[in-house]
């Protein structure tokens, strides 16, 4: 029997009528929930996604009017086979392709990976992951980092780098890609976006958010497909986060808000299901919330094979098909496309307007002519070309351009800037007995499988036992042309004290030994104790212990050695049930650092580089605390039985704890400097008078209503370092709304940071201005963000639950 998606492949969709193409359940938001069988809890309250149609279409508003000027003149010349081609993806030079037209001088579009890194290239950086990133709290870090990234992108030749993750937020803390965006909370995670897609886009390349939206684990993805030769039938279709109306505006939504906010160019539509519709073809999200709610101006891009229809796709919100073909994530180009062929079927037998595809195009090329990439734009690097195995020379259908410099060399002296980065970064989460910083040790003895060099090659680098880990796995990941190591960086830096330095990096030998028999001649002066813990794309952690025994490896070394110093390269959140151990004197949460990882964390572990980096996320005390587990397997076989219901709403990590008064090991914002301290004198002035609750109505821009974004008070906090070391700390503002804000409200909620900088002995003012956005919860009865009447609390502290000063505000009388 022909299943739609057999139709939809052999491109008799594009010849059915609007009208068919509905009664068939495969149009806009509704393709799926629609044959869903009748199941109440499936049309509830949500889990159910409304249709929006039509697509809005883009002004160029906000900035972009003369590049849309541009965009309309290009579109005009372009004839319907040409329109089809600027709207999918085919084989090529780089991970996405957008065909050339040599005729209008347009070179076609270079679509590269990924958040951390230009992965498919050589002499290309690898920066600090996402959480990494995040883990500074520092925003020009989290600038200067896109900054850097976009001029590697840019110089290869990529007009888009598939960058930065707001998607996975971090609901569960087990998904497999949360190291590739920045925190599960919403505010800190749109700071990282803004300020990312600002370093990348001034840096002359188009910034894609993804993975929009719900994208919050990656077990079940994607369908399940019969794959008896060629894709065909869907055995069990993905996953689908159902998440209410209001959850989504505070909370997933937030950070992308931020994205559109800062002009990125591009958003990237998530594989799985939202509410029942695949998230890239559903019209609630794409035209409702997206373009219209938040004045979204550039493209939508499937994620690679995320798209599951043509027309359904088109109508919801969809711009552009990537990479373009049918098959396993979308890279069989034999296979035929959803979009290609059949969009010019589709416009010529009337099914979808050429308008439609009009406005996609604009919405492409708008972004393209802002930052002047019709000018000069560095060609692909041909070494690119080879080493992209998505779509391999022998598929390409097109002829290429590949003439320009082979293997340039685009590193500039980033590297100086991701030890930086890198050691910025590392978090501090115990420090006792004043172990460290290390002061010119007479013996050091290294253990952990994390220590020593990487002996499995350098890119993807693998869930693998020996090597240190600085980036974690899939699409997200990069390519090393060198990597420090802890040992080397250690042993490098030891010289200049004539340390000794021993090391043992074999887990299994570390966990069953006795300590003491294994080093020579006494007890060292320090235990540094390396350990990993891998996460990558397509799969969630299965726990959240340290990998490769590295628990059993911490108590073997701290029963004998009474100042071990454990330091943990990871993709997030570890329990570290050795916390408390006597002799475990000090912890150091490193992430994902990036090529320079060795130095980075020598500078803090000798304190070149005192720590300032604060957690982004919480730690509980064991992995069954957290809220939010990824749903991993469904017991009955019907086609959309993966659902995944986000009934926490609002509680996911610290938000969760709060709200239940739980104890954690490390609480969100938390991490040790080696100097101390102090806040004071924090004040509340408003900068806008006769706040009402509702927003005024003004035109929508990027980013929504702009009066969200206007800042209606300024909290001021001196901050003093009030001991004998130089060094960065950073006051966190959280908020706590009145009474009268509707049931679900976190008791606390992070609505500023700063990092600040101060010597000895040094104070300074810090200024937090809060918006709008800040003190309103979205009201889903009148579909506005509201500041609720009443008295605000303002905390001021060093983190979630350290909180120093405390000012309170009524912006709206009860
Ligand atoms: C990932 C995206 C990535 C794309 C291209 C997909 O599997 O989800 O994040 O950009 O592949 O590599």
């Amino acid at each position: 029997m022909a299943t739609f998606r057999s139709l939809l492949l052999s491109g008799l969709l594009a010849s059915t009528t609007k009208a068919q193409a509905f009664d068939a359940g495969v149009r806009g938001e509704d393709a799926f929930s629609y044959v869903q069988p009748l199941n109440t809890t499936i049309l509830g309250p949500y889990g159910h996604s409304p249709a929006v149609l039509p697509s809005p279409n883009t002004t160029g508003s906000g900035g972009w009017e003369e590049a849309f000027a541009k965009a309309q003149n290009f579109v005009s010349q372009l004839t319907l086979e040409e329109k089809a081609d600027m709207v999918t993806g085919q084989p090529g030079p780089c991970v996405g392709n957008i065909v050339a037209i040599p005729r209008l001088g347009f070179g076609g579009l270079c679509l590269q990976d990924g958040p951390l890194s230009i992965r498919v290239a050589d002499y290309a950086s690898v920066f600090s992951a996402g959480v990494s990133a995040a883990s500074t709290w520092d925003k020009n870090v989290l600038y200067e980092r896109g900054l850097a990234m976009g001029k590697e992108f840019k110089a290869k030749g990529a007009h888009i780098a598939l960058s930065p993750v707001a998607g996975p937020l971090g609901r569960s803390a087990y998904s497999g890609r949360n190291w590739e965006g920045f925190s599960p909370d919403p505010y800190l995670t749109g700071v990282a976006m803004e300020k990312t897609i600002r370093g990348h886009q001034d840096a002359g390349v188009q910034a894609t958010a993804k993975h929009y939206i719900g994208n919050e684990q990656e077990t079940q993805r994607n369908p399940t497909y019969d794959r008896n030769g060629t894709v065909t039938d869907v055995i069990q279709e993905a996953i689908s986060s159902n998440i209410d109306d209001r959850t989504m505006h505070e909370l997933y939504l937030w950070p992308f808000a931020n994205a559109v906010h800062a002009k990125c160019a591009s958003f990237m539509c998530a594989y799985q299901r939202l509410n029942g519709s695949y998230a890239c073809e559903n019209s609630k999200a794409l035209n409702g919330i997206l373009k219209e709610e938040l004045g979204f101006q550039g493209y939508v891009m499937s994620d690679w094979g995320g798209t599951h229809s043509g027309v359904a796709s088109i109508e919801g919100g969809l711009d552009m098909n990537m990479p373009g073909g049918l098959g396993p994530y979308g890279t069989v180009p034999e296979a035929g496309s959803f979009f290609g062929g059949n969009v010019t079927l589709a416009v010529n037998n009337g099914t979808v307007d050429v308008s439609r595809v009009d406005d996609m195009i604009l919405r492409i090329m708008t972004p393209y002519f802002w930052l002047g990439q019709d000018q000069d734009f560095p060609s692909v690097d041909p070494s690119s070309a080879d080493l992209n195995t998505f779509s391999p020379k022998s598929t390409w259908v097109r002829e290429w351009n590949l003439t320009g410099e082979r293997s340039r060399d685009v590193r500039g002296d980033h590297g100086e800037m991701i030890r930086r980065h890198g050691a910025e970064a590392t978090i501090l989460l115990k420090n006792e007995r004043n172990a460290l910083p290390l002061k010119a040790p007479k013996s050091i003895a290294v253990f952990g499988n994390d220590a020593g060099d990487d002996v499995m090659g350098f890119y993807n680098q693998g869930d693998f036992e020996y090597g240190t880990l600085v980036a974690g796995g899939g699409s997200g990941t990069g390519r090393l042309t060198y990597l420090v190591s802890p040992l080397a960086a250690i042993n490098a830096r030891a010289k200049e004290d004539n340390t000794l330095v021993q090391q043992w990096l074999n887990n299994t030998l570390i966990a069953n030994s006795n300590i003491t028999d294994l080093w020579i001649p006494e007890t060292p002066d320090a235990c540094l104790v390396f350990l990993k813990t891998w996460a990558e794309e397509a799969a969630d952690r299965q726990h959240l212990d340290v990998d490769w025994n590295g628990n059993e490896v911490v108590e073997s070394v701290a029963k004998f050695c009474n100042n071990t110093i454990v330091v943990t390269h990871s993709s997030g959140i570890n329990t570290l049930p050795f916390a408390d151990h006597p002799n475990v004197t000090a912890i150091l949460a490193a992430h994902y650092p990036g090529q320079e990882s060795g130095n980075s964390i020598v500078d803090v572990l000798y304190g070149d580089v005192n720590p300032s980096g604060k957690l982004p996320y919480t730690i509980a005390f064991n992995g069954s605390d957290y809220n939010a587990p990824p749903t991993t397997a469904v017991n009955t076989t019907g086609v959309y039985d993966w659902q995944s219901w986000f009934d926490e709403k609002l509680e996911i990590d610290y938000r969760y704890f709060d709200a239940h008064n739980i104890s954690v090991r490390y609480e969100f914002g938390f991490g040790l400097s080696y100097s101390t301290f102090e806040l004071s004198d924090a004040k509340a002035e408003p900068l806008a008078y006769g706040i009402i609750s509702k927003p005024e109505d003004l035109p929508i821009l990027p980013g929504g209503n702009p009066a969200l974004w206007e800042s209606v008070y300024n909290v001021t906090v001196s901050v003093a370092n009030k001991g004998d070391v130089d060094g960065a700390t950073v006051p966190q503002l959280y908020v706590t709304f009145p009474d009268s804000t509707p049931a679900g409200t976190p008791p606390r909620q992070l609505r500023g940071f700063e990092k600040v900088f101060l010597a000895a002995g040094e104070s300074q003012t810090v200024g937090f201005e809060l918006m709008r956005r800040d003190l309103s919860y979205w009201d889903v009865v009148s579909q506005e963000w509201l500041i609720p009447a009443g008295e605000f609390v303002l905390s001021v502290g060093f983190s979630s639950r350290d909180l120093k000063e405390v000012v309170k505000i009524t912006p709206v009388e009860a």
